[in-house]
């Protein structure tokens, strides 16, 4: 790509300034035009910014950026060990882009021991009955919904299973493998539907363990199809084919990625809902760019001439996000990608920046400028 230089000049420049302005502070989403508001602890996205601040490391070789990761490392140790009831099923977002990471890239061995105790803490969370790991926890706010958090399940935790898979691999110990493979196999044969569309949640009988319903949460509608939970099953599918091998998984990927696809706005950018496509509503940004990741990897798994179709999509998801988003010519911004959209029924952060949406845009970035993924 003509411009992938400049987007790598753009992430560091931006990165730097912002780290050094952040400090010890976690950014999460942009809430007022502007400036990031700061995680607190119980936030599922306290990784993200030491994953960015890796990934600038491994663009640029400045251990700046290190040093800046290890003071979130530092946080997410402290979470672990000290607040562990601030934990819930987002483990894998936490400790993946920062301990683990830090361990390939640094061979750390403090940082694996964070990274195993970690993937302990999230298989402690798993349902043998019916073999899946449960999502959330009971939120006071939210009585009604969360009484069932103890069984169910979201599209999302696709991305907390690499964690796992990654340990089993380095420990030798197969649980934190079965668990994985077991959750994503569960999450297949419940949650994508078959056109390809996917649940964002889903339910399971208390005393046996079989499958009850789909309902979301984040979504418009429990039948409707949110486009960052879509985001979140092909890139989901394709990394739990990455490690198994199992063809289910990349049929999974490939029907939920063709999905997505068809679902876009003509102008390339996804409704945060598929139900409004086309109809003017606000986008979802970070769909976007969690996509275009799935997509340069998916691409390698596939013929050649589907690959190169993978690989054109996820090129031109991402030059949209740079032609449409990035804050390229607005320096006060801090966020790097604008137009990225939470939870839009409560109205919490709505067409803004968010911290997984640059994060997934540094990591498809960075594929785009020959640079391995660290995982
Ligand atoms: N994992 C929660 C979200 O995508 O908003």
């Amino acid at each position: 790509m003509s411009n992938i230089k400049e987007m790598v000049s753009f992430i560091l420049a931006k990165t730097e300034k912002n780290m050094e302005k952040f400090g010890e502070n976690t950014p999460v989403a942009v809430i007022d035009g502007r400036n990031f508001r700061y995680a607190s602890i119980e936030d599922w996205r306290l990784g993200f910014w030491g994953g960015i601040l890796n990934y600038c490391y491994v663009l640029s070789g400045n251990e700046k950026f290190l040093r800046y990761a290890d003071i979130q490392e530092e946080k997410l140790k402290d979470k672990l060990y000290n607040h562990p009831q601030t934990l819930d099923h987002d483990i894998g977002f936490l400790y993946e882009p920062t301990a683990l990471t830090k361990y390939y890239l640094k061979g750390d061995e403090e940082s694996l021991r964070i990274a195993i105790d970690a993937s302990d803490v999230l298989i402690g969370r798993y349902n043998p009955k019916g073999k899946y790991i449960k999502a959330w926890n009971e939120w006071p706010s939210e009585p009604v919904f969360s009484k069932e958090h103890d069984r169910r399940i979201i599209i999302d935790c696709m991305f907390n299973l690499p964690l796992l898979f990654e340990i089993s691999k380095i420990t030798g110990d197969k649980k934190y493998y079965e668990v994985a493979y077991n959750h994503a196999e569960t999450c297949r044969k419940t949650i994508v539907r078959e056109d390809g569309t996917t649940y964002h949640t889903f339910l399971f009988d208390r005393e046996t363990g079989a499958p009850d319903k789909g309902e979301t949460w984040q979504g418009y509608a429990d039948e409707s199809c949110w486009s960052r939970g879509q985001a979140w099953a092909v890139g989901g599918f394709t990394m739990a084919y990455r490690y198994t091998k199992d063809e289910n998984f990349l049929k999974t990927a490939i029907l939920t990625a063709d999905k997505f696809i068809e679902l876009l706005d003509d102008d390339f950018m996804p409704a945060w809902d598929f139900e409004f496509r086309n109809q003017g509503a606000v986008p979802d940004a970070s769909a976007s760019a969690i996509t275009a990741c799935g997509l340069l990897e998916l691409c390698e798994y596939v013929d050649k001439e589907k690959g190169d179709f993978y690989r054109e999509i996820a090129k031109r998801l991402i030059n949209t996000l740079w032609e449409k988003c990035a804050s390229k010519d607005d320096d006060d911004y801090e966020a790097l990608i604008k137009r990225c959209t939470g939870f839009f029924r409560v109205n919490s952060e709505v067409d803004t920046g968010i911290i997984y949406g640059d994060y997934y845009f540094v990591k498809a970035v960075a594929r785009l400028y020959g640079k391995e993924w660290v995982i």
